[in-house]
């Protein structure tokens, strides 16, 4: 079994614990346990403060899977917690590991997607997000890698790292097609519902699809280390609930407990990340359109992240190396196997914004006569 290196957490770990400005992230601002605690009725806190440390369900805590089933308005036995959409993926490849079996996955895309079936020896076949084509997705180039041995579509709306967006109608179509050929539609929408545009629903509207979830971006918590997936299927439920019980038992149930309190109180938690995401994005247009001799970009339908480029074509590590050392961080885009481009997070910042942009803009007008000879960190 063969785990490739993962480049993009390689590179946050080494930079982000000592960095001025955080511009590589994926998450909205952050919570601290106090102001998650606040939120909560004086009986949410007891219950907190005084709960057993003692194993939790293997389908997760009642109380956070009625939250999460008021959510997307399905059945409270569709509902299957998981340690963050991490665990939800994994358990999605190794059920899908069969011998001859095929997922189809996006290209750019978070590492996982790729890395988890090449380690189980499935064949990935991926469609492309071409900024030719504003990122969008080619339904029919999807339709076309399917053939009788595929068995899980993964589609990631909003995407991450490029923010793009499928439509409902879009989803129908796909749902239309996996249905009609026995193939599970799942998509991770760990981003929903931060939208900069028109907003897509929850495919947990389609009978046939799976939902992956999480607390970790659009609630901004990803220490509760907290995810959710909706199933409509009773068969594959009983096959996640199996498979987890031998992965991870039950989720910490401290965290369960906190994401519990977000979700009663979502209103105020997805509010938060919400107006940060749309006030940053407002001031990375601006900022984009100065710099658009160095750099390209799309603007993001969704989500906290934007996957611009640099115009010249080059390698962007160098780049994104040299900003490090004016106190920005940034990740490279061969973290997502696109070299040329860069992750730039807009969601984490939340009061030095606007300071974060003057610095990178000073380092971008200067780029290339500010490169770094100096040797590249080695991973
Ligand atoms: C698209 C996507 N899915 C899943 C995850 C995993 O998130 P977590 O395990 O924190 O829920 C991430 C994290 O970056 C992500 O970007």
């Amino acid at each position: 079994m063969q785990l490739k290196p993962f480049l993009l957490d390689m590179w946050l770990d080494t930079y982000e614990h000592n960095i001025e400005f955080q511009l590589g992230a994926s998450t909205g601002p952050p919570w601290t346990l106090n102001e998650v605690l606040s939120l909560a009725s004086e009986e949410e806190r007891q219950r907190f403060l005084n709960h057993n440390l003692v194993y939790g369900r293997p389908a997760g805590a009642d109380g956070l899977r009625e939250a999460i089933a008021d959510l997307h308005g399905v059945d409270v036995d569709t509902v299957q917690v998981v340690t963050g959409a991490s665990e939800g993926l994994l358990l999605l490849m190794w059920l899908a590991a069969e011998p001859e079996a095929n997922v189809i996955i996006p290209q750019p895309g978070y590492a996982p997607f790729s890395a988890l079936p090449e380690s189980l020896r499935i064949e990935t076949r991926r469609y492309r997000l071409r900024k030719e084509n504003d990122f969008r997705l080619d339904i029919d180039e999807i339709k076309q890698l399917a053939d009788r041995n595929t068995k899980l579509i993964l589609v990631n709306s909003p995407h991450h790292p490029t923010g793009v967006t499928l439509s409902d109608a879009e989803l129908d179509s796909l749902h239309e097609f996996t249905s009609s050929r026995g193939i599970q539609l799942v998509n991770d929408e760990v981003y929903h519902p931060i939208y900069h545009g028109q907003p897509t629903k929850s495919v947990s509207r389609l009978p046939n699809a799976t939902v992956i979830h999480d607390f970790s971006k659009a609630f901004s918590l990803p220490g509760v280390r907290t995810g959710w997936m909706i199933e409509h299927d009773p068969k594959r439920r009983e096959q996640y609930w199996n498979a987890r019980s031998y992965f991870s038992i039950s989720n910490n149930t401290a965290g369960e407990m906190l994401a519990e309190i977000a979700m009663r109180h979502r209103s105020i938690v997805l509010g938060k990340t919400q107006h940060t995401a749309t006030q940053n994005l407002r001031q990375l247009a601006v900022f984009m359109s100065e710099h658009r001799d160095t750099l390209g970009w799309i603007p993001p339908g969704g989500g906290m992240t934007a996957f611009p480029w640099l115009v010249s074509g080059e390698n962007s590590r160098a780049f994104c190396q040299a900003a490090t050392e004016r106190g920005i961080l940034l990740a490279p885009g061969d973290c997502f196997d696109a070299p040329s481009h860069f992750r730039l997070g807009f969601g984490a910042v939340a009061d030095k914004f606007t300071d974060a942009l003057d610095r990178l803009g000073e380092f971008v007008k200067n780029w290339p006569a500010s490169r770094d000879e100096r040797p590249l960190a080695k991973f």
